[in-house]
């Protein structure tokens, strides 16, 4: 059987835990060694201490657990070629030849140039000496499958990422307790939410809580937005609502692409309308707790997914992602997701939001 590697990277999400346990398994099952990788990229680079033979029980009981028990991390370090060229001779070491990535844009945009460079990277352990030739002949190739896992659902290939779903359900159960004390005191609440440069958690979170307003930066408000809010609370409040609840992406911006924040929005309710207005951050609360039984079943299926995808990878492999498209487990080849997330925060910077949420989508030619 192969050696496998599964790692978490950058930030966490739900989820993840579920994919862990389902590659683990799936690895097991195909007669595969399975390593966990602690501490993402970083893990990698310190080394062995971090490798762990996962076992079946290794992964138990965690499907529903929020965070990663592998540990994650943003790594600096990666990004240089010496931090790679480490990571590189620990994996060829452990005889680590088959990879499988969890995490975000930065993650797998990090993945992709790993594989690119991996026979550079050997060719250069071996002259130093760092690798001895049979190490170098076993492990020639690196095949690599990347996973997303990210609450802000905001990577190309796929219609959901994992994590989305539970970020989620964690903002409803807050708007939810926040609408009864808004009720109580007759106040305006301005939530804000995660999410990066992209609305999906707080336009699905307004949809799910009749929030008043929705501010994303796909979709900045007209120039006179001001005004028309306003009127939009005030009419509300006239019909008999004892409330309002405005939903602010940390990412939303004006129509010239200035940031709208919370504390501003605050300040245009509460001086024009005179309602008490109160601001809810909600934080890395979105980022913790239970998994939601969506994104459990995502991470089994993607999990799982992947181990095949390594399994038939051959030497020249590219790199795919597995995502979700209609439903159905997709492959996407991982320069091509990467190429266009950077086109999405490239139509995002000019203003073309339709562009950026077409690339969005998970559709590929396939
Ligand atoms: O990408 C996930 C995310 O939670 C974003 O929504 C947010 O902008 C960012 O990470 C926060 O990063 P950190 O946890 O490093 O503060």
């Amino acid at each position: 059987g192969r050696t496998l590697g599964v790692f978490t990277s950058g930030g966490d999400s739900q989820g993840m835990n579920a994919t862990v346990r389902a590659i683990v398994r799936m690895g097991l099952y195909l007669g595969c060694k399975v390593y966990l990788i602690h501490e993402g990229y970083q893990g990698m680079i310190d080394g062995e201490k971090n490798f762990q033979l996962g076992s079946w029980a290794s992964v138990s009981g965690i499907v529903g657990l929020g965070g990663t028990i592998i540990g994650s991390a943003r790594c600096p370090e990666f990004r240089e070629r010496s931090g790679r060229l480490k990571a590189a001779r620990n994996l060829a070491k452990a005889g680590i030849n088959n990879l499988v990535c969890i995490g975000g844009d930065g993650t797998l945009t990090g993945a992709d140039l790993f594989k690119k460079e991996w026979n550079s990277l050997l060719d250069e352990l071996l002259e130093k000496n760092e690798i001895t030739k049979d190490e170098y002949e076993k492990n020639k190739y690196l095949n690599i499958v990347g996973i997303v896992g990210s609450i802000d659902n905001d990577f190309c290939g796929t219609d959901m990422t994992i994590g989305t779903s539970s970020a989620l359900h964690r903002i409803i159960e807050a708007i939810d307790a926040i609408v009864t004390t808004a009720f109580s005191h007759q106040r305006c609440f301005v939530m804000e939410v995660m999410g990066r440069h992209c609305g999906y958690l707080a336009l699905a979170a307004g949809l799910a809580s009749e929030a008043d307003w929705i501010f994303i930066p796909e979709h900045p408000p007209e120039p006179d937005w001001e005004n028309i809010l306003c009127k939009r609370l005030q009419y509300h409040r006239l019909a008999g609502h004892r409330l309002n609840i405005v939903i602010v992406a940390e990412g939303a911006i004006d129509n010239q692409g200035n940031p709208i924040t919370s504390e501003y929005v605050k300040k245009v309710i509460s001086s024009r309308l005179k309602i008490d207005t109160r601001i809810t951050i909600l934080g890395h609360v979105q980022r913790g707790g239970a998994t939601s039984a969506y994104d459990r079943v995502l991470g089994a299926r993607l999990g799982s997914e992947a181990v095949l995808a390594l399994m038939m990878s051959h030497n020249e492999s590219p790199p795919f992602v597995i995502g979700i498209n209609g439903n159905q487990p997709c492959y996407i080849p991982l320069v091509e997701a990467v190429e266009r997330t950077k086109a999405v925060a490239k139509a995002m910077a000019a203003f073309e939001f339709k562009k950026a949420i077409e690339l969005r989508g998970a559709s590929f030619e396939r």
